[in-house]
């Protein structure tokens, strides 16, 4: 364990503050430990899917927070942490979500996107109906703090936001999966209509909707195959 004692300060925006440091000392695991730990996760992340067919039963809502609040922890630029979670459960405003989506997706699906990138869809069976943003009992809508807005309306630039977001969001995915939690990261493009629905204010850009839930009884995915790790692996 790590022996950091210091009293733990509430968050505010870290700007121009004097370099404070904290004892650091986290116990170091035993190799033999460590390769079976690897492997264990190695095996249980590779029984990741995104799931596009969810069972409309409830998910312990706490399972989420906790994803949440794991995916809070991660690395960010300049530790501007430039991100904001709506959890959505209201059935109505999924349901606004999801017909604001297919509205955009139909013209995605309808020639927006280019025959290019609907080959690449292709394998992966989905269209413009987004079912799963009202079966599935939860939706987590990641929204990106493009710049710091103060209360006065004084902005500050964040560095590396899509960075920061996207390994947040890696962190969540992989939060919930091992929570027994299945989910989806969809991207319907354009996406402003989130902040407009969700309420956001200007400086935030919505990343991604997540629904989250369990896979429905007869959930199918695509059959994909994944790069091995000589395909991914550089060695020097
Ligand atoms: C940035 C990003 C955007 C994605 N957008 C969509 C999307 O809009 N709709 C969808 O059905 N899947 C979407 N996906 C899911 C991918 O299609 C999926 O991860 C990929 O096919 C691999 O499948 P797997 O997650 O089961 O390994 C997205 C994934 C990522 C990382």
């Amino acid at each position: 364990m790590s022996d950091i004692t210091a009293t733990p300060r509430l968050w505010a925006p870290v700007h121009g503050e004097a370099y404070r440091p904290v004892p650091y000392r986290p116990e170091r695991m035993p190799a033999d430990e460590a390769l079976a730990h690897a492997a264990e996760l190695r095996r249980r992340m590779g029984e990741r899917r995104t799931v596009r067919s969810f069972s409309p039963d409830p998910v312990p809502e706490q399972v989420i927070k906790d994803a949440i609040a794991c995916a809070a922890t991660a690395p960010s630029g300049a530790h501007q942490q430039p991100w904001t979670f709506v959890l959505v459960k209201d059935p109505g405003i999924r349901l606004r979500i999801r017909e604001a989506a297919e509205h955009e997706e139909r013209i995605s699906y309808d020639g927006r996107l280019g025959e290019q990138w609907l080959a690449a869809l292709r394998p992966l069976g989905t269209d413009a109906v987004k079912v799963h943003m009202t079966d599935a009992p939860a939706l987590v809508v990641v929204f990106q703090q493009r710049y710091w807005l103060g209360e006065d309306g004084t902005r500050r630039k964040h560095y590396y936001v899509d960075e920061s977001v996207g390994i947040a969001v890696g962190m969540l995915l992989s939060a919930l999966h091992l929570s027994g939690l299945a989910a989806l990261v969809h991207t319907p493009s354009p996406m402003r209509f989130l902040g407009e629905v969700l309420g956001r204010p200007e400086n935030e850009k919505a990343f991604a909707v997540i629904p989250i839930g369990y896979p429905a009884d007869d959930c199918e995915v695509p059959d994909l195959v994944r790069k091995s790790l000589d395909q991914v692996l550089v060695e020097l």
